[in-house]
């Protein structure tokens, strides 16, 4: 970056996220911060740093037991029904120790129920489950849209999903904003779920988009059991997003490179060509808007290969059983259309582009 793009990047910084990160516990954040991106920013350092985890005994000893699995899942629940009665959804007792609920209102008087991590270990959480955000009231909600950044920190870098994806939320009125506890480097042990190509580097134990051990996979999946319960999930007004930052070197003539989880095989291509209706479609036309003079493509258009056809949550999204998902890959007979993954440069996740960004998710789903 040159020197005038870096301060005027700060100098936005300044404006949108919190400058101060030298807190004592996430709890803290809760009275220093004025807005729910400031308020994720805030507890964004305490997320589980690499390496925490370097053998099975230290990560089994971070993960949830059977009843604190149920217990969790249970939480994300109560808190996607919320109605201005955040407050008062009990905690089960074999978690309330480790996670906290609570109403935080921003200074605009909007009020948002957040799903926290209050325990801490040498300065990061002591699990690293995850951050859940909804709207309060449901009259805040104007769109059946689940945004999750499963990988904070990743690739690090000026701009951060997290933040980027709590500012989208509250821009676009969704329904939940989903961040993992941990980063992907947490555990470096190979995942036992989704393998990678031989000589290619191992997805990790830690990564959520490739393990289904992880408590954030959990809780995917109670939203995506709450949106079926409520409405279901058209593709005029509904999706689940995963917002990623990409590194420079890959793939690096595109600013944006949308997936929704299928590769380029003659079929899939199909799929992302014809006529037929799909949220990433929309997504793609209005996001070329917002941002002309960038590149902005799906797996039809550029065989970059960030096309997400191992992610666990995707291939779920697109009908592959939940046994299968760590060995089936989706198909394009079968897929759904309501993952989308979202690759993005840097340039991408500046907070001038913010805006911009929140107008062509407006434009691409319809109000519920
Ligand atoms: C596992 O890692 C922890 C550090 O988190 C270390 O204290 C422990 O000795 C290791 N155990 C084994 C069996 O290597
Ligand atoms: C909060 O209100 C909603 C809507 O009335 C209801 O479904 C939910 O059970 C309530 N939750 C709690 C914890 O009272
Ligand atoms: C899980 O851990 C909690 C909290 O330590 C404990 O109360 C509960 O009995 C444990 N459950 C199982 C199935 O081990
Ligand atoms: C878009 O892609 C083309 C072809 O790879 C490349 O030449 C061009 O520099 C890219 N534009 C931007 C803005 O990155
Ligand atoms: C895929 O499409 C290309 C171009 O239309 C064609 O040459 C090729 O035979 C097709 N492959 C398969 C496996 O159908």
């Amino acid at each position: 970056m040159w020197p005038a793009q870096l301060s005027k990047f700060a100098l936005l910084a300044s404006q949108i996220l919190a400058p101060s990160h030298s807190l004592q516990s996430p709890s803290t954040c809760l009275s220093t911060s004025t807005t729910i991106e400031h308020l994720v920013d805030c507890f964004h350092p305490f997320t589980v740093p690499e390496r925490k985890y370097p053998n099975y005994s230290s990560y089994n000893a971070a993960q949830p037991n059977a009843t604190q699995r149920q217990a969790w899942s249970d939480a994300i629940t109560a808190v996607l029904n919320v109605d201005g009665n955040c407050s008062s959804i009990p905690i089960h007792p074999s978690i309330n120790t480790i996670i906290s609920i609570v109403s935080f209102t921003e200074s605009s008087g909007t009020a948002f129920c957040v799903l926290y991590e209050s325990s801490i270990e040498s300065g990061h959480y002591a699990k690293g489950w995850g951050l859940f955000v909804v709207p309060e009231l449901r009259a805040d909600v104007s769109r059946s849209v689940h945004f999750s950044a499963p990988h904070p920190g990743w690739p690090g870098g000026d701009g951060d999903t997290p933040q980027q994806a709590a500012a989208l939320l509250k821009a676009t009125g969704a329904k939940s904003l989903l961040v993992s506890g941990r980063r992907r480097t947490a555990s470096t042990l190979p995942s036992d779920c989704v393998s990678s190509i031989p000589g290619a580097k191992p997805y990790y134990m830690t990564d959520p988009a490739h393990s289904v051990r992880e408590p954030s996979f959990d809780a995917n999946l109670a939203i995506i059991g709450w949106q079926n319960e409520n409405g279901g999930c058209p593709a005029t007004s509904c999706a689940f997003i995963q917002l990623h930052g990409k590194a420079r070197t890959t793939c690096p003539s595109e600013q944006v490179f949308l997936s929704s989880g299928l590769g380029n095989s003659n079929a899939s291509i199909a799929w992302y060509t014809n006529d037929v209706d799909r949220p990433i479609k929309r997504l793609k036309t209005q996001l070329l808007r917002s941002f002309p003079g960038w590149n902005i493509s799906l797996p039809s258009d550029d065989n970059c290969i960030l096309t997400a056809t191992k992610n666990v949550v995707g291939r779920y999204l697109n009908n592959v059983d939940l046994s299968h998902v760590c060995v089936q890959g989706a198909t394009a007979q079968g897929a759904s259309g309501k993952f989308i993954h979202i690759e993005q440069a840097v340039v991408s996740l500046e907070p001038a582009n913010l805006g911009p960004w929140a107008a062509a998710l407006r434009e691409t789903f319809g109000t519920t």
